[in-house]
């Protein structure tokens, strides 16, 4: 297991895989109170003779000499801000050797600082090892992450206590993320989030598909019936004592997304195992607060469905009857999305939350529109303003986009009161707008996380290849500022 402590031990006598520093602007090792003036001075005359940088997130390797560490990591902390120092560390988590077993970390910074540096080692060093036959084991040989010991110098309990919840929940989300649809489907999904809920205080409803059917969740049941395994709705709720009020939180949980009938071509399918991502995000919001205690109420709704061709699968001109009465005509079987989230919004929303936001990979024209790395966020104005706010406090880019009402026209239907897509022009916003229709004057924000949730490209900063955990760290920053506020 991953574990993160203090320490006060002077740095030279610490037997470790690898101690990491820092390094100014100026090229400087960033000398740290607990680590001596002999070991300072051998350290910094290699790093002068390296030209150690000190650009965010550069790296130099020494070997650790005089020290008990077997290496040092140098990384450049750039501007020394707390989004500097997230990226700089996941950089030099990636440097730490495979599998290292204890690495130290004496970064001179304030509680901030030192909180962020701590979130991006341990989401930098994050692997997912699963299904590779040669991956380390423990000694009772089971797949259980074999883990490292962080030991950070100058850091209080409370910052790393925090700091480990953080990124807990954004490696559960990347594991489910990277979980192939085979062993990822919305039974299994339900079952994950049910153990998780019992083991941490968190209430777990399962709406299984007798129960979808009969209190009329038929977007979720048009999405999953072309499926062998059937589709499920979660409900899962933190509620501590005295709370005084309460976010809804509602994921899109595709654990595959083939498009259905209106199929996608091969190429396209090969990242739509993250089409969960926003569940995924949804689910791990919800336990973090729990673990962190947070004095909020949260409620946070799965969506669950396989989206698959098949006899049984519904059809482009099919018409479904809403969870709530509101009747979609479905041309394209691929924005499914929408459908199964609709039901999610209406749902949630009966309970009266005091927001609801809903996150999904929703569609593939937010990555044109903002690209690879950067959310969109609609919905009402001010609720928008705090999701951004959220995201920026915590350097998950997030952009506010509109939600204009001339697509309204574009989602009208010839035969019901509306059709599940728009014209190809502003995809993410007319997706946006149909999703609206269904949150009647709720205060809400929708989050397209739809290329930012899964890297195709190869790891960077804190951010490996495969699924990223987009939206956690904003979500948790938006329930601790509401229930610190
Ligand atoms: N899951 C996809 C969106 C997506 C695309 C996520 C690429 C991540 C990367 C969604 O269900 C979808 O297929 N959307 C369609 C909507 C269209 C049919 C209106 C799309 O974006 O093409
Ligand atoms: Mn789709
Ligand atoms: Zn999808």
């Amino acid at each position: 297991m991953t574990s993160i402590h203090a320490t006060s031990d002077n740095l030279s006598t610490l037997t470790a895989d690898a101690l990491i520093l820092g390094v100014t602007a100026d090229g400087a090792i960033s000398p740290h109170g607990q680590l001596d003036d002999e070991a300072l001075a051998t350290l910094s005359e290699l790093a002068g003779k390296l030209d150690a940088s000190g650009k965010v997130g550069a790296t130099t390797v020494l070997p650790g000499v005089g020290l008990a560490a077997k290496r040092v990591v140098l990384v450049g902390l750039g501007d020394g801000t707390p989004t500097d120092l997230r990226l700089a560390a996941g950089s030099a988590a990636r440097e730490c050797g495979k599998e290292p077993s204890t690495v130290v970390i004496a970064i001179e910074a304030d509680d901030d600082g030192i909180a962020a540096f701590a979130v991006g080692a341990l989401l930098g060093a994050y692997r997912f090892t699963d299904y590779k036959s040669d991956a380390v084991m423990d000694d009772d040989a089971t797949d259980e992450d074999t883990g490292t010991a962080w030991l950070v110098a100058g850091a209080s309990a409370d910052t790393l206590k925090r700091a480990s919840i953080i990124a807990g929940a954004v490696a559960g989300t990347r594991d489910l993320v990277n979980t192939p649809p085979l062993d990822l489907f919305p039974g299994s999904f339900a079952e994950i989030a049910e153990g998780y809920a019992g083991a941490m205080g968190v209430e777990a409803t399962v709406f299984d598909v007798q129960q979808l059917a009969e209190e009329g969740f038929n977007g979720i049941l048009a999405v999953g019936m072309g499926s062998a395994r059937l589709p499920r709705l979660v409900r899962l709720e933190w509620k501590p004592e005295g709370a005084k009020q309460t976010v809804a939180l509602v994921g899109k949980g595709i654990t595959f997304d083939s498009g259905g009938i209106s199929l996608k071509p091969p190429k396209s399918m090969e990242t739509m195992k993250s089409d969960m991502a926003g569940a995924a995000a949804v689910m791990h919001t919800v336990l973090g607060a729990a673990q962190a205690n947070l004095q909020i109420g949260v409620v946070g709704w799965l969506c669950l469905a396989e989206n698959m061709p098949s006899a049984t699968a519904q059809r482009p001109s099919d018409v479904i009857r809403m969870y709530g009465g509101k009747t979609v005509e479905v041309l394209n079987t691929d924005a499914e999305g929408r459908l199964v989230l609709a039901d999610g919004l209406v749902r949630a929303i009966e309970e009266n939350p005091d927001v609801v936001l809903d996150i999904a990979t929703l569609t593939g024209a937010q990555g044109v529109a903002l690209g690879t790395q950067t959310s969109g966020v609609m919905g009402v104005d001010e609720i928008r303003a705090e999701v951004v706010a959220a995201a920026d406090a915590v350097s998950e880019p997030m952009w506010p986009m509109p939600l204009p009402q001339h697509l309204l026209k574009q989602l009208e239907s010839k035969v019901a009161d509306l059709q599940n897509i728009a014209g190809p022009a502003g995809g993410m916003l007319s997706a946006g707008v149909f999703l609206q229709q269904f949150v009647g004057d709720a205060k809400w924000a929708h989050l397209d996380i739809a290329r930012p949730a899964y890297n195709e490209a190869s790891a960077h900063g804190f951010t490996p290849s495969g699924g990223t955990g987009a939206g956690v760290r904003t979500l948790l920053q938006f329930l601790e500022n509401r229930a610190n506020a």
